[in-house]
């Protein structure tokens, strides 16, 4: 049987030259901070993929963090420079904290944890297309507000957010910025000192580069207080013996991606708008969600209205098929995902949707493929729904 991957955004395949280089630096077994030349063939491995990552954000070496994910990014710079610590002037001396309703959990669920400790955190709203409501944030932000913390671009429907309107409406008025980029940062150019950003969190394995590695970009005046003590790793601010394998898979997967990264963008875009345009066509009361918005290249999420997208996404997967919901599971029954429910859907639409992200290997004979089986089994499962023989009884 034919599988076909289309749940990029969830995770990539190593790409095989980062393999290659993961493996290369394997044979380098030394301790990064050891002083003899084990130590510093380690350490040169690790400042190699320092620099690679700073050059394709527009940084400095030394404000790149390395880190275990994308998770620890986010809960590194929320807790960090919110903490009673005073190393953050800051986040002790205000408040208030700005996140989006359609954050990633890693940011959702830090900063909820920030409210136990007598933080106010505001959730900016979205409009229908999922991108954050600009005069709303405008009417959050005031001299208590410590951090704006805006994602770059939405896993779940690909909404790129206005971070440029969002820093110049923020700039000047001593607020910390931070962006989750980790769904945006390869796929699209950041620089962030054009976009005078304060941090941005980056992740390995979004970008056909390892899990367990990810980046906190911080710019060079900005405190930030440790989550993880101990030894003086990475510039005194996440200690714990570097990975060096993973941490040179990151550097070549940055490396790579960011050499095709407008052709990628071109071919996945080509891709994916006729994808969009033959569900549509082919398979009635199919919509996508977000379609008005600034998107990511690689993304579609798409309803199917009376029918459930987990009962999609197993029919799919007996197929070969691999997509995802945005669904989330909460005290063993299925929430519909809090994105799509941000952007105002009921919760029909919210459950019957679908998540395709397309990737490096994505052919059109994939997408042929995946057409054909969702065809059938979203008319084999309309067939079933009470609520599509009634929707069809009225028509
Ligand atoms: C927008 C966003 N932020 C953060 C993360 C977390 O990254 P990681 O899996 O590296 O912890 C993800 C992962 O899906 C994500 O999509």
């Amino acid at each position: 049987m034919k599988r076909v991957y289309l749940d990029h955004n969830a995770t990539t395949p190593i790409h095989p030259e980062v393999k290659a280089a993961m493996i290369a630096a394997m044979e380098v077994f030394g301790n990064a901070s050891s002083h003899h030349s084990f130590g510093r063939e380690a350490h040169e491995l690790i400042e190699n993929a320092r620099k690679t990552v700073a050059d394709a954000l527009g940084a400095q070496p030394e404000e790149i963090i390395f880190t275990s994910c994308g998770s620890e990014s986010n809960n590194l710079v929320i807790k960090g420079v919110t903490c009673g610590n005073s190393v953050c002037k800051i986040g002790c001396e205000r408040s208030e904290v700005i996140i989006s309703a359609i954050e990633h959990p890693s940011v959702l669920n830090t900063a909820k944890c920030l409210q136990g400790e007598g933080k106010i955190v505001h959730l900016c709203p979205v409009n229908e297309n999922g991108v954050v409501k600009l005069d709303v944030l405008e009417s959050l932000i005031s001299d208590k507000t410590a951090l704006v913390s805006i994602m770059y671009a939405n896993n779940e429907t690909g909404a790129i957010q206005p971070i440029e309107e969002i820093a110049n409406m923020i700039s000047g008025r001593n607020i910390i910025f931070h962006t989750d980029a980790v769904q945006a940062f390869g796929k699209i150019p950041i620089n962030v000192k054009k976009l005078n950003l304060d941090f941005l969190s980056l992740s390995g394995h979004k970008i056909y580069g390892p899990k367990g590695v990810g980046v906190l970009y911080k710019k060079k005046l900005r405190k930030v207080c440790p989550l993880i003590h101990g030894g003086h790793h990475e510039f005194n601010l996440r200690a714990g013996t570097e990975n060096t394998v993973h941490i040179a898979g990151l550097g070549k997967a940055v490396e790579l991606c960011i050499a095709d990264m407008d052709s990628e963008w071109q071919r996945l875009g080509e891709l994916r708008n006729w994808f969009e345009a033959e569900v549509v066509h082919r398979i009635p009361d199919s919509i996508v969600n977000g379609a008005d918005a600034d998107r990511m290249a690689h993304t579609s999420n798409i309803s199917f209205r009376y029918i459930e997208g987990e009962s999609i996404l197993y029919d799919l997967d007996f197929d070969g098929i691999a997509v995802s919901t945005g669904s989330a599971c909460s005290s063993g029954s299925l929430e519909p995902s809090h994105v799509l429910l941000a952007m105002g859907m009921d919760h029909g639409r919210a459950h019957s949707s679908i998540r395709f992200s397309l990737g490096r290997s994505t052919t059109k004979e994939d997408l042929v493929c995946t057409l054909g089986a969702l065809e059938r089994t979203v008319t084999r499962l309309r067939n079933m729904s009470p609520l599509w023989k009634d929707r069809i009884k009225k028509a």
